[in-house]
């Protein structure tokens, strides 16, 4: 006679044991690492080391342009692939992965939000605000924090050419002072002053990179983040206090609070666009909050990796700063530079899309998945299944790229005579950095841009730059977004600055 433990026990095991061997069977047809197929710890595991894009890269040449990284989830290094799947309209939507961007937040917002319907609603909302339609002074904002910037380094970290006096920058950590300084002033109308204070004003950076690892360690594993949010669970926790964050979502709350009710202020900013909208008091601060993580370490990656491959590679910086004084001595660059004129830079365009196209700022999973079975690169994709972006590999595609699509070379872009199917299609795909063209595209991709288009043209008609350890240039990992430390710069002045 079997005791009634007993014969539960057997009866998870068999469940257990089924289940298994189903979810393995599922997609047993694409081929990917064994662990991977049979437990999504392979991929959680991974993506806790900082190097899951890189990773998961390499695998792109085993297996092909379709591989499994866990029994639900496969990616593609196809960029036609993801531009069939991320196309607006299609059958695909977003995975569960995005209710890490929900982590206890009331409602969903423009990067959590995962019906496409509703996205679709809010994103109207949004657009006039994020275009700069409905803000005034866009390009002055710019400007002044470029220019905080320009002034930092002037104040506290100008070495001499003669080698008597020495001031080490940390790049990665200054670019970024100045991306928050732009967004918060953009999003909530109220900067916040890394540049001029020198450090992360509410501590919120190192709280975010902090936290990062392990929001997106759990987000291949949904069910976890549920779970942490449970009031029981978290009463257990220990308690951790993201000081900083709550500070700037205050900061946020109060901002948005003053759009509303009696007295209220009516302003000519994003907050205040999103207000006219329609937006309500809890999506106001949320959205308003949520651009300072989506804007402040994507547009820093891409100032610190383009200028990191511009030090490491003397002909394009040479290049590329001849250009620039060119365009300064024969009138065609005021000061400050005006988004017009960068745009008449070709070389600059072509520095600025091939530092994005080698280190895409934003590197996560992005998973879509739809309710019907599809096929994708000539493969049986169940219902269900989260189909992700082999971000590294799609952006050093050689049949799009060239044989060379892993070096620095900013001069495929100015092919003369260039086959113009070839170059629209490099076109497309470095596209995809910014999402382009599909139902997520980035909101802030003209903003992001505009950022661009002046911080180099201001720092390279002053300073150069050199790296100080050129044998450990910078600290670089990947916990979705693409995330760097450690970028020292020797800065002089330029003998003859413009
Ligand atoms: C060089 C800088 C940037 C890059 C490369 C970048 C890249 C991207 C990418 C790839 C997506 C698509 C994500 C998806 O498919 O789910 C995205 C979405 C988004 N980005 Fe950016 N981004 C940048 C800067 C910014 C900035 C400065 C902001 C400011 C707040 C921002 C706000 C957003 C928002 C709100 C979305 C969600 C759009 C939607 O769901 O419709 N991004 N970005």
């Amino acid at each position: 006679m079997i005791s009634l433990p007993l014969t539960l026990t057997l009866l998870l095991l068999t469940y257990l044991i089924t289940n298994r061997i189903t979810r393995y069977l599922r997609l047993a047809h694409i081929p990917g690492p064994l662990p991977a197929k049979i437990t999504t710890l392979w991929l959680a595991h991974h993506q806790s080391t900082g190097s899951l894009a890189r990773h998961l890269s390499s695998l792109s040449k085993t297996h092909g342009r379709i591989y499994r990284i866990a029994p639900e989830w496969v990616m593609t290094s196809s960029p036609a692939a993801i531009r069939q799947i991320w196309s607006a309209r299609g059958p695909w939507y977003r995975g569960q992965w995005y209710d890490m961007f929900r982590f206890d937040q009331p409602v969903r917002t423009i990067l959590s939000e995962r019906d496409n319907t509703k996205h679709a609603a809010l994103k109207a909302k949004l657009l006039p605000g994020y275009s700069g339609k409905d803000v005034d002074n866009l390009h002055e904002v710019v400007d002044r924090r470029v220019d905080d910037l320009v002034r930092l380094i002037e104040r506290k970290y100008l070495s001499s050419d003669d080698g008597r006096v020495y001031k080490p920058m940390d790049l990665a950590e200054k670019a970024q002072f100045m991306t928050q300084d732009v967004i918060s002033e953009l999003a909530m109308g109220r900067c916040f002053e890394c540049c001029d204070n020198d450090r992360d004003t509410y501590g919120q950076m190192t709280e975010v990179t902090g936290s990062l690892p392990l929001m997106v360690t759990l987000a291949v594993i949904p069910w976890t983040l549920n779970l942490l949010q449970n009031p029981v669970v978290r009463a257990l926790l220990p308690k951790e206090k993201l000081e900083g964050v709550m500070r700037q979502q205050q900061v946020a709350k109060s901002q948005a609070a003053e759009r509303f009710g009696e007295g209220k202020v009516v302003k000519r900013d994003m907050l205040g666009s999103f207000v006219k909208h329609g937006l309500g008091y809890t999506s106001a601060w949320l959205e308003t909050f949520g651009q300072i993580g989506a804007g402040s370490d994507t547009t820093a990656t891409a100032i610190r990796m383009t200028m990191f491959y511009l030090m490491s590679s003397p002909g394009s910086y040479g290049k590329l700063q001849r250009e620039i004084d060119a365009a300064v001595s024969e009138g065609r660059v005021s000061s400050p530079v005006a988004d017009e004129q960068a745009k008449k830079l070709p070389y600059l365009q072509a520095v600025m899309k091939e530092g994005m196209r080698l280190c895409p700022p934003v590197m996560g999973l992005l998973p879509r998945i739809c309710d019907t079975e599809q096929v994708v690169c000539g493969v049986r994709i169940p219902p269900g299944t989260n189909v992700c972006w082999d971000a590294i590999s799609i952006f050093r595609d050689e049949e799009t790229f060239g044989a060379d699509a892993g070096v620095f070379r900013p001069e495929r872009w100015l092919m003369e005579g260039e086959d113009v199917e070839k170059r629209k299609n490099m076109d497309f795909v470095q596209g995809l950095v910014f999402g382009t063209s599909g139902q997520f595209e980035c909101l802030e991709k003209t903003i992001a841009l505009l950022e661009l288009n002046k911080v180099f043209v201001e720092l390279l008609r002053r300073f150069d730059f050199a790296l100080v350890n050129p044998l450990t240039p910078v600290v670089s990992r990947d916990y979705s977004l693409s995330l760097q430390s450690q970028l020292w710069v020797r800065v002089t002045r330029r003998p003859a600055a413009l």
